[in-house]
């Protein structure tokens, strides 16, 4: 039984938007999963598989709504143990070298933490397309069946 956890880190409610497309085309593959916005350490340890849906803000930053969730994961370091996870980064590639920072530094700790990535990073980029829920739709279809 899956039991997915969509952490989304938003500011102005892209990746919030892209999160919600994204459980239900969970849901219309019988996939069970939660979207989190502040999410805790057991909301992450209790699940199947996660999928981090974050934008960058600052100069390469996590958004403030996944700050300390991210903070309690460095600190407490639970290992995966190959648990399945992806990461669609929403970033603006204008930012230059900082361009999807956040889902870099959060992709880089889930690897640490030893889960089983799905791919590489999706890179989403405000400049090339005005609708990001569509390019993380379609890259996750083929993924899907690698969460059950
Ligand atoms: C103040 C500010 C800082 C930003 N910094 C970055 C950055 O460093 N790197 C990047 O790739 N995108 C950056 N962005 C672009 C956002 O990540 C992008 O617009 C994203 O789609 C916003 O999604 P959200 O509404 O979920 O926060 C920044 C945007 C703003 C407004």
């Amino acid at each position: 039984m899956s039991n997915l956890s969509i952490l989304v880190g938003t500011v102005y409610g892209n990746a919030q938007h892209v999160a919600e497309e994204v459980k239900a085309l969970l849901d219309s593959q019988g996939l069970t999963a939660t979207i989190y916005d502040d999410p805790s350490i057991d909301d992450f340890t209790q699940s199947s598989g996660i999928i981090v849906i974050s934008s960058t803000t600052g100069q390469g930053d996590i958004p403030p709504n996944l700050e300390f969730f991210i903070h309690d994961l460095r600190e407490q370091f639970p290992l995966m143990n190959h648990k399945p996870f992806v990461v669609a980064a929403l970033g603006d590639s204008s930012y230059g070298e900082t361009f999807c920072g956040a889902g870099r530094q959060i992709f880089e700790l889930l690897s640490e933490l030893q889960g089983q990535a799905l791919a590489d990073m999706l890179e989403v980029d405000a400049c090339e397309t005005l609708e990001p829920e569509v390019m993380v739709v379609e890259w996750l279809k083929p993924l899907i069946s690698k969460f059950h």
